[in-house]
């Protein structure tokens, strides 16, 4: 809001609400990118927000809206990120949250932050489409304000992303890879990327949106009643901005696709292993995608690439325990041990 309230529908009497979100590292990869014979390909880091997700860019402009319009309750559903971040800002600013999310279908670190923050939970027995539909009708009938992306405020504060990409490298991009769930992001990214033309000559990123292979309703062209995927952030089987994602894809010559499980972990991993960034499942569903764009056919040779890691690793640490685990290796408080140890490993050379 402080950066690019030029750019965003405030008026005289909208509250500046914010954690300082946003300005978030655009890091370049070392092996990735030029393993694929990109230009450079760039990790936005969303998990560095306060909340640890990009969706901290998009709640305090609609939490400021909610307070500009006098609410005292705000609502979400959500898979786990929207509650933690709605839960953040309206413990800041003194409303009281609701959040309703799908029973046992949350990871561990999200929740744990709605109960930090002092949110009220509802777990429904249904998956997340379920539980949006719930919170419209409650927005409807009961004075609570509705925080999910369908609140325009929300996208109008996420597009800010792309225009810190274009700040930064002097340039829009050429590819833009994003994990795509409800599709709210590469909505407000390909919104901001269009309101930044004038920084680019004109020019936008072809958007590349990933879904993941069992909650794909956009690749597969129809509604998934019970999505499954190991990435719950994005485990939506009909998204609400399902057409202004396939407009982005249009309009800006992109795709989007599908990405396996398998697929998802390798991408976490290699990110973990080869360029030192933890991120959740569902972020490395932008990388697991670029790594499959060769194979789509798309060429990225000589090519600027960004990819949107939506969320930080430690928010699903259970993921990392059962898809990233290494076996603990135990010594006893001294040195000649611990020496013998070091050196009994024949891939060591210490
Ligand atoms: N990545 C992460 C880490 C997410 O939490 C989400 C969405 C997405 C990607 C997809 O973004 O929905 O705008 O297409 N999480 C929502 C939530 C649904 O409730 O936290 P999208």
């Amino acid at each position: 809001m402080e950066r690019y309230g030029s750019y965003l529908p405030m008026t005289s009497s909208t509250p500046i609400v914010t954690l300082k979100e946003g300005s978030t590292p655009l890091v370049r990869s070392r092996v990735i990118g030029p393993e694929l014979g990109c230009e450079a390909l760039y990790f936005k880091l969303e998990g560095s927000n306060p909340t640890g997700s990009f969706k901290d860019r998009g709640m305090c402009f609609a939490v400021a809206k909610a307070i500009e319009d006098g609410a005292q309750h705000i609502i979400c559903a959500s898979t786990g990120n929207t509650s933690a971040s709605a839960a953040a800002y309206g413990a800041r600013y003194g409303l009281s949250t609701v959040v309703v999310v799908p029973a046992g279908e949350i990871a561990i670190g999200k929740l744990a932050q709605a109960m930090a923050y002092g949110a009220r939970i509802l777990a429904v027995n249904g998956n997340f489409d379920d539980a949006l539909k719930l919170v419209r009708e409650a927005s409807e009938q009961l004075e609570l304000a509705l925080v999910n992306s369908v609140n325009p405020f929300r996208i109008e504060g996420q597009k800010t992303g792309a225009f810190e990409i274009v700040d930064e490298i002097g340039d829009a991009p050429d590819f833009l890879c994003i994990p795509v769930g409800n599709a709210g992001n590469i909505t407000a990214y390909w919104r901001g990327f269009n309101e930044y033309k004038d920084k680019t000559d004109g020019r936008v990123p072809r958007m590349m949106g990933f879904q993941a292979a069992g909650a794909a309703p956009i690749v597969d062209g129809a509604p998934i009643l019970k999505p499954r995927t190991i990435a719950s952030a994005i485990k939506i089987g009909n998204p609400a901005s399902w057409r202004y994602a396939e407009e982005a894809r249009d309009e800006s010559g992109g795709m989007i696709e599908a990405v396996t499980d398998d697929q998802i972990i390798d991408a976490y991993l290699r990110l973990a292993r080869q360029e030192g960034i933890f991120c959740e499942p569902a972020s490395a569903a932008s990388v697991a995608g670029v790594l499959r764009m060769p194979e789509l056919g798309v060429s990225l040779a000589g090519r600027t690439v960004v990819c949107i890691l939506t969320g930080n690793g430690l928010k699903d640490p259970s993921t990392a325990e059962q898809r990233a685990s290494v076996e603990l290796e135990y010594v006893e408080p001294d040195f000649a041990q611990l020496e013998a140890v070091l050196r009994s490993d024949p891939k060591s050379s210490i």
